[in-house]
C-alpha cells in the first residue's frame, strides 16, 4: 500500500503566494543587519554533534533532548544545527577570522533542527535570520545588535512586540550568585530530577515552567542584583545607547535563555499576539564561548538569532501579513500554435530585458487564459492571435485600467519596457 507523502511532522512547508511574506521578512532582517556593516555567512547544516554539545551546553533541552543527531557512513555523530553561533564561532577560530579586524561581523539565515513537541509556532525544522559580533567587548555593540534587530521588526511593520533585558553578569558575578541561588533552591522541598538541575545549573531551574516551581521560586535571590562592579556598569552603558537609539526595553531579571553560553547582555524580543510561543527572537552576549570551543584566545562574543516562521505569525497576528506580490509583471496569452510560438521567443526577449513573465501554457483559450492574467497580478497582458500574428502585430492590454493598443511584433519590448517604466 502506498499512501501520498506528508512532510515530517512539525516542519511547514512555505509556497506561493504565502511565501513571499517568508522572503520578505527575511530580506528585511538581513536588510537590517546589512545596513549595520554585518557580511553575510554560510555555514554548514550538519557540524560534528561535540560542537553542539560543549557550545550550546549539556543541561539544556536543546542539546539534551531536541538534537538531531546520527552517525554518517564514516561512523562519525554528527547534527543537524540547532542553532547558529556555536558553527559561527567554529567558523572563526578555524579560519582565523579573529586575526583580523574586530569585530568579525556576520548575518545568516536559514533552517536550524530541534526535536520539539510541535505546535503552532514551534517546528522541528525552524528558520531564523541571525547575526554574531565577535571580538570585541563594548556595550555599543550590545545595543547595536539589539537596535538591528528592532529596526527590522519595525521596517517589517510589527508593532505589537516588547524588548526583554537582562544582564547575566561576568564571571566575577556569578560565582556569588549561583551560591546565593543555591542556597535558596537547596532550601525548597524538590523532586530528585529538579534538585540535580539545581546543582548543575541553578538558573535553569527559574526556567521551569510548572506553576508549583514558578511558584516557589517566585522570591528567588536575582542575578542583576549580584552583578559585578564591571558588569553593572557594562549593563548601565548598553541601556544608555538603547535609550539614544530609540529602542524601549524593559528589564526583565528573571529572563532565562535556553542556551548556556550567554554571559552579561541577555535579550528576548516577546509577542504578545502568539500565544505560548511568544519568542520571536532572542540572543545576548558570550564570553567564554571560543575558549570553550577550543580557541587559544578567549574573545567575548554577541548576537541574536530572530525566528522567521514566529515573525510571520506575528504579522498576521497583527494584520499586516499578506504581501500582495505580483507573480511576473507581463502576462502573455497565444491563441492558437503559431502564436504560442512566438509568444515564447517575445517572453524570452523580455526577461533578457529584466521584465518578469509568464505565458498562459496549456491551451485553454481567451478566457480562462485572462483569468490566468489577472491572477498572476501583471500590469499587462500580451494577446496574441492568428489575425495579429498575419500582421505582425500584437495586442497589449492594461490589465489595471483595461486599455489596448496594438503594437508591431519589433516594437513589443520597447513598448512594454515603455509602459512599465
Ligand atoms: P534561540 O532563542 O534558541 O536562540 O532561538 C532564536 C529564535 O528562534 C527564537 O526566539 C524563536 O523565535 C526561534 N525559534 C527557536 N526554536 C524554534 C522552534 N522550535 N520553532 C520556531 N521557532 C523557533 C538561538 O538560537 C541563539 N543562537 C541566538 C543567538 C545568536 N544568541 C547569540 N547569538
Amino acid at each position: 500500500m502506498s499512501g501520498a507523502f506528508q512532510a515530517p511532522r512539525g516542519i511547514p512547508d512555505y509556497f506561493p503566494p504565502n511565501s513571499a511574506d517568508f522572503r520578505k521578512v527575511r530580506d528585511t532582517l538581513t536588510d537590517a543587519a546589512r545596513r549595520a556593516g554585518y557580511g553575510h555567512i554560510e555555514l554548514p547544516i550538519f557540524e560534528e554533534t561535540a560542537l553542539f554539545a560543549r557550545g550550546v551546553g549539556e543541561s539544556t533541552d536543546v542539546v539534551s533532548k531536541e538534537m538531531y543527531t546520527f552517525t554518517d557512513r564514516g561512523d562519525r555523530s554528527v547534527t543537524l544545527r540547532p542553532e547558529g553561533t556555536a558553527g559561527v564561532v567554529r567558523a572563526v577560530i578555524q579560519h582565523g577570522l579573529d586575526r583580523g579586524q574586530l569585530p568579525v561581523k556576520v548575518c545568516y539565515a536559514g533552517p536550524f533542527f530541534r526535536y520539539e513537541k510541535p505546535q503552532t509556532g514551534r517546528y522541528r525544522q525552524l528558520q531564523q535570520v541571525g547575526v554574531e559580533a565577535i571580538g570585541v567587548d563594548d556595550p555599543a555593540l550590545d545595543a547595536e545588535v539589539v537596535a538591528v534587530a528592532d529596526e527590522g521588526y519595525k521596517r517589517l511593520g510589527l508593532s505589537g512586540y516588547r524588548l526583554e533585558i537582562t544582564s547575566l553578569g561576568d564571571d566575577a558575578s556569578r560565582p556569588r550568585y549561583r551560591e546565593a541561588l543555591q542556597e535558596f533552591l537547596f532550601g525548597l522541598d524538590l523532586d530528585e530530577a529538579t534538585r540535580k538541575r539545581a546543582e548543575i545549573n541553578p538558573l535553569r531551574v527559574l526556567d521551569d515552567k510548572r506553576p508549583e516551581i514558578r511558584e516557589a521560586t517566585a522570591n528567588a535571590p536575582l542575578l542583576i542584583d549580584y552583578l559585578s562592579d564591571e558588569a553593572k556598569a557594562h549593563f548601565d552603558l548598553v541601556l544608555a545607547n538603547l535609550d539614544r537609539l530609540g529602542v524601549a526595553y524593559e528589564i526583565n531579571p528573571r529572563l532565562v535563555r535556553g542556551l548556556d553560553y550567554y554571559t552579561k547582555t541577555t535579550f528576548e524580543f516577546v509577542h504578545d499576539g502568539l500565544g505560548a510561543q511568544s519568542g520571536i527572537g532572542g540572543g545576548g552576549r558570550y564570553d567564554g564561548l571560543m575558549r570553550q570551543l577550543g580557541a587559544k584566545q578567549d574573545l567575548s562574543g554577541i548576537g541574536f538569532g530572530i525566528g522567521v516562521d514566529r515573525t510571520m505569525l506575528a504579522l498576521e497576528a497583527e494584520g499586516v501579513a499578506g504581501t500582495q506580490a505580483a507573480r511576473c509583471q507581463v502576462f502573455g496569452v497565444p491563441l492558437g500554435a503559431d502564436a504560442k510560438a512566438e509568444l515564447v521567443g517575445v517572453a524570452g526577449s523580455l526577461r533578457a530585458a529584466g521584465i518578469s513573465v509568464d505565458l498562459a501554457y496549456g491551451d485553454r483559450g481567451l478566457k480562462g487564459a485572462m483569468k490566468a492574467a489577472d491572477r498572476s497580478g501583471a500590469r499587462l497582458a500580451l494577446v496574441l492571435g492568428e489575425n495579429e500574428l498575419a500582421g505582425r502585430r500584437i495586442e497589449i492590454k492594461d490589465l489595471g485600467n483595461g486599455e489596448q493598443q496594438q503594437v508591431s511584433l519589433d516594437d513589443v519590448v520597447a513598448e512594454v519596457t515603455r509602459l512599465l517604466g
